[in-house]
Order: structure tokens, then sequence, then C-alpha cells
């Protein structure tokens, strides 16, 4: 098909989408359009980049068997906080409950404010979520990463190795086939912390987790970054020191000191995409990068692609009011896909086309490739 016989199904496509999404949505965009959306994080092949950050929409069971059905690509757990094997948990501040969220405008965007913290059941209950995520994993149907805050020292003190072995164990005990897919929350409320007044100190902490985890258990780990309150070149320096992780996901939402809570919106993709546009010493392939930050459209997931992520996660484009959402059928997860990659000028299939027109994305073998425009992906 042209291209412009191609923007004309994709007109077709949302309008008969906004009823019902196919769950396999890819496949019918690599037969109508021959673009090829397959995109990857933590070394696993997924059908298309989008995918849940951690947070209060992967809780339950059943968020996941709704986000499987939907088709979503994966599923970050919300973050459990480490324990040991007595239950003592250094980072206790942070398993705090917390009920309201609210859901507001922010410049031209969207934030959810919220003053709860991590996973804040039991362990037990978590590692439950776990297996629930393990076996949608294994069925191939939605690719589930637990989520971990472990012990952070100051510099002069120890990491408590307990609470990295316990935890460690336990999930993977949990997961059963090695190698257990891991995220390391180095949150926004931590940077607003005391503890993490001192460069020196982050660098540290992201120098030796990846070998504290690793020590206890076959791990494929993804580093989740904070928004230090530093500049962007600091930003980048703690890029080169997580360069032991598998992948890392760049950046988490920025804090508001006075106001003591973390946000999103268009200050945290602009902060993001501009320390991903400055030069480091990354390897292009490894770690590799997941974005997330204010992604609400299928061009704002190109600009993180460009800048070398090859899949992205999103939280607040999934919480939106319902009236935000073109569809009118579906989940909030189907409303939220249908858009992001059918929306005829800003969806993923549109700003692809839009590419290919402008000389800047080609197909090889026929077909458009998603991972094509991450710099350094291996093909
Ligand atoms: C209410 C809420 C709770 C969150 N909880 C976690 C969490 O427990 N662990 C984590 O790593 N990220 C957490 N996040 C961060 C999101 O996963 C995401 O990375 C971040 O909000 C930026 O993406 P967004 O702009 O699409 O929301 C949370 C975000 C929100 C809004």
């Amino acid at each position: 098909m042209s291209n412009s016989g191609s923007r004309a199904s994709l007109a077709n496509d949302f309008e008969r989408f906004k009823r019902e999404l196919p769950r396999d949505f890819p496949s019918h965009v690599r037969d109508t359009y021959r673009i090829d959306l397959s995109a990857r994080y933590l070394g696993q092949r997924l059908p298309h980049p989008i995918g849940k950050g951690s947070g209060q929409l992967s809780l339950s069971s059943g968020q996941l068997e709704t986000d499987a059905e939907a088709g979503l690509a994966f599923a970050v757990l919300k973050t459990v906080i480490a324990q040991d094997a007595a239950g003592d948990q250094s980072m206790a501040a942070w398993a705090i409950h917390e009920t309201k969220m609210k859901v507001e405008r922010r410049g031209a965007g969207w934030t959810v404010t919220w003053k709860g913290r991590g996973w804040d059941r039991s362990f037990d209950e978590y590692l439950a979520l776990v297996r629930a995520g393990r076996d949608l994993s294994r069925s191939g149907r939605l690719l589930a990463v637990p989520s971990v805050k472990y012990h952070l020292p100051r510099l002069d003190e120890p990491f408590r190795d307990a609470e990295y072995a316990y935890t460690t164990r336990e999930l993977a005990t949990a997961w059963d086939e090695p190698p257990l897919p891991l995220e390391k929350d180095f949150s926004p409320t931590l940077a607003g912390d005391r503890l993490a007044d001192e460069k020196q100190q982050i660098l540290r902490w992201l120098r030796e987790v990846p070998q504290r985890i690793r020590a206890h258990a076959d791990a494929r780990l993804s580093m989740k970054l904070m928004n230090a309150r530093f500049d962007d070149d600091f930003q980048r320096e703690m890029i080169d020191a997580a360069s032991s992780a598998d992948a890392l996901v760049v950046f988490n939402r920025l804090f508001d000191l006075q106001q003591g809570v973390a946000y999103g919106g268009p200050e945290l993709s602009d902060r993001n995409l501009r320390v991903l546009d400055r030069p480091s010493g990354r390897q292009a392939v490894r770690p590799s990068l997941s974005g997330t930050g204010n992604i609400h459209s299928g061009r704002m997931v190109v600009e993180y692609a460009l800048r070398g992520c090859s899949s992205v996660q999103l939280h607040t484009f999934f919480q939106l009011p319902l009236e935000e959402y073109p569809a009118t059928d579906g989940s909030r997860t189907q409303r939220a896909l249908h858009a992001l990659v059918f929306d005829p000028r800003d969806g993923l299939i549109a700003v692809m086309l839009e590419r290919e027109a402008a000389g800047s994305l080609e197909r090889r073998g026929g077909e458009l490739h998603f991972l094509d425009l991450v710099p350094g992906e291996q093909r």
C-alpha cells in the first residue's frame, strides 16, 4: 500500500477501533501497514514498545489480567520495599499507605499527585502477585516485572546485605525459572530525601547495587533512575555510573521540594529528552533504555525512541478521565493503546509513516520497523 493509502486506512481503523481494539493489534498493523512494531525490554522481545510503569495500576492480578487482555506489552509491578528474613525494612519510611490520587492538568499535560510510596501490604501478598505476573509472562500474554526499593546506605555505611539477600531470593523463587526480570527503583521521593543530597553517594549506589542484587539471583536488572536535584550533566553521570545494569529506565518523575510531591507533565519530558540528547559514555546497546515521563502520544514514544529507548513505560496516560480518550468503549488500557497507536495525526503509525514520507525512516524487507528508530539497536 502507498503511504497515502496507508493514511486512509489509518483514519478508518482509528474510527472503528474506538469501539474495540483488537487484542493482537500488532499483527493487524503488520498486515495492513507493513509496519513491525516489535520492541525490546530487558532482553525480551515485545510485540510493541508500550508498557505500564510501576505504580498504583499494577497492584493486583486483576489489573494485570485486564492489561494482558488489552494487549499491553509489559507491566512493572508496584515497588515493594525490601526486607530481611525477620521482616525488617531499612526503607520502611517508603512503605506508607495513601488512598487518594488526584489527576490534574499541569501545563499542556497531566500529572498525578499522590503522597503514598511503596507497596503497603505484606511481602507474602507481593510474592503472590509476582507469581501471577510470572504465569502471564510465561504464557506470552504480558511480561510482568517486579520492582524493589532496597536499602541505600550513606557513604560511610555498608549495604545491608541481609535485605538484598532475602528479598532477591524470595522473588527469584517466586519467579521460578531464571532469569528473574527486576527493576530497582530509585524514586523521586528519594531524590527529595536528605539521603540524596550528595552526588558521590548516589553514584556509589548506581555502581554497586547491580552486584549486590546479582550476588543472590540470576537477575536481569533494570535500574529506574530518579531525576536527581542536580543539573543535566549529573543526570548523564548517573547513566554512566549505572552501566553494569542490563537496562535503565529514564527518568522517574521530578520532585517538588516545597510541596513534598513528585510530579510529571511537560517539564518532565522536556528534562528527560534534553538529558538523553547529551553525549555520554553509555554503550549503544547495553544497558538498553526504557523511556518514562509524560508519554501521551505515539509522537512522544518516537521522541524517546530516537534518543535510545527501545520500550516505554507510562503511568499518567493510563489514568486520565475517560472522556479524554477518543475511544468510546473498552478498558482504560485499551483506550490508551488505541490513541497511542492509531491516532491519525500523533499516533505511532502516523508518525512512522510521516518519517517514511520525509525520508528519515526506510523500509527494510518491505517493512518499517519501530526498532529502526532506535540508534544502536541490534537488528
Ligand atoms: C501515583 C503514582 C505512583 C507511582 N509509583 C511508583 C512506584 O511505586 N515505583 C516506581 O518505580 N515508579 C512509580 N511511579 C512512576 C511511574 O511508574 C512513571 O515512571 C512516572 O510517573 C513517569 O511516567 P508518566 O509521566 O507517564 O506518569 C508512580 C507514578 C504515579 C503517578
